[in-house]
């Protein structure tokens, strides 16, 4: 293709998708975290597309909404009459000067290389098509070859006993000239066994006005396979997986088993961290080097720092983590949990927009939330800060070094001093003087005489 050439791509994707059963529209179905449709709008993105048009159909409507930061030209496709007529819809709006490219909002794994291979291809005598080999090419237009050169595609209920034994099919991707398109596309009828309008037809007009087809493949199968129902979207979801598993694996990261993960957004993990079993990572994940992730953890758009030890079960959302500080098992952080160097969070803590400072401790069964905790904090077990009065939520200070004794309630807003240590089972509801205990509650007394109650 000349360098000069702009590209404009459109992405079917009208398809009522009835065998999803669902109300989402099909495109909208996740693959690894993302819509179908996004990833192949972010390929179109990629190919650096001067414009980019998705017919979409009845049903489809609701696809504005959620994709409403996608820079498209959004084309309604009335009724569905078959490829040729959704192109049709979006073609009116591309330059002539420009190359189109045909993409399938449902064939989600198409690769960005794959596509320029193709789009280099084009030129004002010839059309760029995308071909496959297939076992079992039942249900596939056929590759109609003629002295090696492809010359037709005959859709499967159209294609003789002979035909139906070509194992090279097409994948409906393809690129040519936009004037040569909207020419082609006048042409087109629907006299056909399906009585729909055949975008394959642009094949045997640019034989018939002295084009080449030129033929390319994809490195593998999969980029150019379509999701119809919930089990080739699995099939999918798996082998994306595995791509991106490879990816961080190549950095030199050890994964206990690359077929127990799942990776939903973008994770960036340092070299010679290690990620066991289970877990999963969703939206923007950053873990740094020598980091140990247990197994069972959920961890989403989070910073996590050199040196970590992430225990079994824990759940991170939002939190940023320092270096070598130890989270888990079984630890909840929140949004704006941010835990500094050397600091720990053990098992059933759950901090939320909560600092906690360098070399603090909350180690057992304790709520943090609204919080400054200092450096060298101790906070023991089952303390509580009552951060919410029913209709505000307040904060609570803790200056360093300070020690919270067990089962304590800190009542929002309050502060514990410097080095300031609380007696367990207290309940603070007024700021406590720094290097001093304060305590609040009854004294222990035995009772004389008592006796346990006795079964009548
Ligand atoms: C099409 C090709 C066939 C190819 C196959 C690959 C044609 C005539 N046939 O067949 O050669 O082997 O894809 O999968 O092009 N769509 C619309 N509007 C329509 C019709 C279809 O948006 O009016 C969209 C669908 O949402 C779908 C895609 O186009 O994503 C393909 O349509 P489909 O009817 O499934 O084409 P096939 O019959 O599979
Ligand atoms: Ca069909």
């Amino acid at each position: 293709m000349a360098i000069s050439m702009k590209l404009s791509v459109i992405i079917l994707a009208a398809g009522q998708g009835t065998r999803m059963k669902s109300v989402l529209p099909k495109v909208m179905h996740k693959l690894a975290g993302t819509p179908m449709l996004e990833h192949v709008y972010n390929r179109s993105l990629e190919l650096g597309a001067e414009d980019i048009h998705i017919v979409y159909g009845h049903g489809g409507e609701h696809l504005h909404d959620y994709c409403s930061d996608f820079d498209v030209e959004w084309v309604l496709q009335d009724q569905q009459l078959g490829t040729a007529h959704a192109v049709q819809q979006a073609s009116p709006g591309i330059a002539d000067d420009h190359i189109v490219l045909i993409l399938y909002g449902d064939v989600p794994l198409i690769k960005s290389k794959t596509l320029k291979a193709l789009i280099d291809n084009v030129s004002t005598d010839s059309i760029s098509l995308l071909t496959v080999e297939l076992e079992d090419p039942c249900g596939y237009g056929r590759i109609i070859r003629h002295n090696g050169e492809a010359v037709a595609i005959v859709e499967h209920k159209d294609a003789t006993v002979e035909q139906k034994r070509i194992t090279e099919v097409n994948t409906g991707i393809l690129a040519l000239h936009a004037g040569y398109l909207n020419e082609c596309l006048k042409k087109i009828d629907n006299r056909n066994v399906q009585g729909e309008y055949y975008l394959t037809d642009v094949i045997q007009l640019g034989v018939k006005d002295g084009k080449k087809i030129i033929t390319s493949q994809p490195e593998n199968t999969y980029e150019v396979e379509g999701v119809n129902d919930r089990k080739q979207l699995s099939k999918l979801e798996r082998i994306k997986q595995r791509e991106l598993v490879e990816v961080i694996m190549a950095e030199g990261v050890s994964v206990a088993d690359p077929a127990r993960i799942d990776i939903r957004g973008e994770l960036d993990v340092g070299s010679d961290s290690f990620i066991d079993i289970n877990c999963i990572f969703a939206g923007n994940v950053t873990v740094g080097r020598n980091v140990t992730i247990g197994p069972g953890c959920v961890i989403s758009d989070s910073t996590i720092a050199d040196g970590c030890i992430i225990k079994p079960y824990s759940v991170i959302e939002k939190a940023i983590i320092d270096n070598n500080v130890e989270v888990g098992p079984f630890a909840r952080l929140r949004p704006g949990a941010h835990l500094k160097q050397n600091s720990r969070v053990g098992n059933f803590v759950e901090v939320k927009n909560t600092q906690l400072g360098e070399g603090s401790k909350a180690s057992h069964l304790t709520y943090l939330g609204d919080t400054e905790v200092g450096s060298m904090d101790n906070i023991g077990a089952g303390t509580i800060t009552c951060n919410y009065d029913g209709a505000n939520k307040h904060k609570t200070i803790i200056k360093d070094g300070a020690f919270i004794g067990s089962d304590t309630q800190l009542v929002a807003p309050v502060t514990v001093g410097k080095n300031a240590t609380i007696g367990a089972g207290s309940t603070i509801t007024r700021d406590t003087e720094d290097e001093k205990l304060t305590l609040s509650r009854t004294a222990q007394k035995t009772i004389k005489g008592w006796e346990r109650p006795k079964k009548k």
